[in-house]
């Protein structure tokens, strides 16, 4: 049996997003819509600035107010959090912080990592590290992990949705494996975050990191990284700056204290207007409810899936929306092309090398899905 509607007033999200005027969006996977209230964070960060001038105890406060928001997505703390200005900056002080020298250097990393997070940790190799890759399973298997981590491994990365059609892996299983053998576990949830529900002690990882430009309805230029408390103590970030410290404001510059928290993996100053939007963004995802955004998405994941199916569209991956979330690939060839012309159509699609995305979020409809697959299916047919 099929819902609908949401539990939520999908008519009422609808109202917040001057977009939907225009267009349908589907691509969540790489920038989502303007919201209201996004848009009102941003001119308070404008309208402080140009009133006060300078108000950096309010800008702070608001970076504090953006971790914790992100914190109570993922069931974490504020002190468990860290802020960077994108995924690959808060990799790259991850990977500072492990010592690749004897007999851990090993870094075993998914076939499934959005390229970036996997350049960090092939940059590792010059400082010592070892990668060996995982391949993408469709199915559950996580047998691959379990030949390459050993007790040479220092960390294993493993995203927890694929980018090209996303996919979920098992990240609790991956990360036990880890876990049994001594080592670290990395997962980046940039492309599953605010379109399910995750909670990091279920997941059993030490780092989750993701941006906000996707499902969390943010910008570029913000991304926030969870350390898990229990081993904060036992690391020290080569990547790091005065946010790190006891007290930035203590301006001791021969003095490389630690924070106690995980903000001694903050750097330099943080993304003040981006932290303003990006809790705006967060906080309309933890107001209706994760789960509920994913109950939703279930069903209009299994309408691409099926509706693409009817229309004679070419699936890329899992059919399988106990595995998936609701970003549904199909193969087209040239998908910039296709994307080009669906936009042309009014559909605004996401193509990644010979797929396109289709994306939906929390105030897409049935109708939406349906539009976006017979755009999609007529520019494929007459190309
Ligand atoms: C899964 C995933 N990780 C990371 C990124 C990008 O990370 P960064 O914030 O470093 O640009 C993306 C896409 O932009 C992504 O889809």
């Amino acid at each position: 049996m099929t819902n609908t509607h949401p539990t939520y007033d999908l008519d009422a999200c609808r109202r917040r997003i001057p977009l939907l005027a225009s267009c349908i969006p589907m691509n969540n996977c790489s920038q989502a819509p303007q919201t209201d209230a996004t848009r009102a964070a941003a001119e308070r960060y404008l309208d402080s600035w140009n009133s006060s001038g300078m108000d950096w105890d309010a800008w702070m406060s608001e970076v504090s107010l953006a971790k914790a928001e992100f914190a109570k997505l993922i069931g974490a703390t504020a002190d468990d959090i860290a802020v960077f200005s994108s995924v690959s900056e808060a990799a790259s002080a991850v990977a500072s912080a492990l010592p690749l020298q004897g007999r851990r250097t090993n870094i075993v990393v998914s076939d499934a990592e959005f390229p970036t997070v996997a350049h960090v940790w092939l940059a590792q190799e010059r400082r010592g590290g070892r990668v060996s890759w995982a391949p993408v399973r469709d199915d559950a298997d996580v047998s691959a992990y379990d030949a390459l981590v050993d007790d040479q491994t220092a960390l294993v990365s493993a995203c927890h949705a694929y980018y090209m059609n996303g996919l979920i892996q098992d990240s609790p299983r991956i990360a036990a494996i880890a876990r049994d053998a001594g080592a670290l576990s990395f997962v980046d949830a940039y492309q599953s975050l605010g379109s399910v529900s995750l909670d990091v002690r279920a997941l059993g990882v030490d780092f989750l990191a993701s941006g906000n430009l996707k499902f969390l309805m943010g910008i570029p230029g913000i991304a926030f990284l969870y350390v898990r408390p229990e081993i904060v103590d036992t690391l020290q970030p080569s990547v790091t700056g005065w946010f790190g410290r006891v007290n930035p404001f203590a301006f001791d510059a021969r003095s490389l204290d630690w924070s106690p928290t995980a903000s001694r993996f903050d750097t330099g100053t943080p993304p003040v207007i981006n932290a303003y939007i990006a809790r705006a963004g967060m906080e309309i995802i933890n107001a209706l409810g994760p789960s509920n955004i994913r109950a939703w998405l279930v069903e209009l994941g299994q309408r691409l899936i099926d509706g693409g199916r009817a229309r004679g569209l070419v699936l890329h991956g899992s059919d399988d929306m106990r595995r998936k979330t609701a970003t549904t690939a199909f193969v087209v060839g040239d998908s910039h092309a296709v994307e080009h012309a669906m936009r042309e159509r009014g559909v605004i699609a996401s193509a990644r090398g010979d797929v396109i995305r289709l994306a939906p979020h929390f105030y897409s409809t049935t109708d939406d899905v349906d539009r976006a697959l017979d755009v999609l299916a007529d520019v494929v047919r007459t190309a």
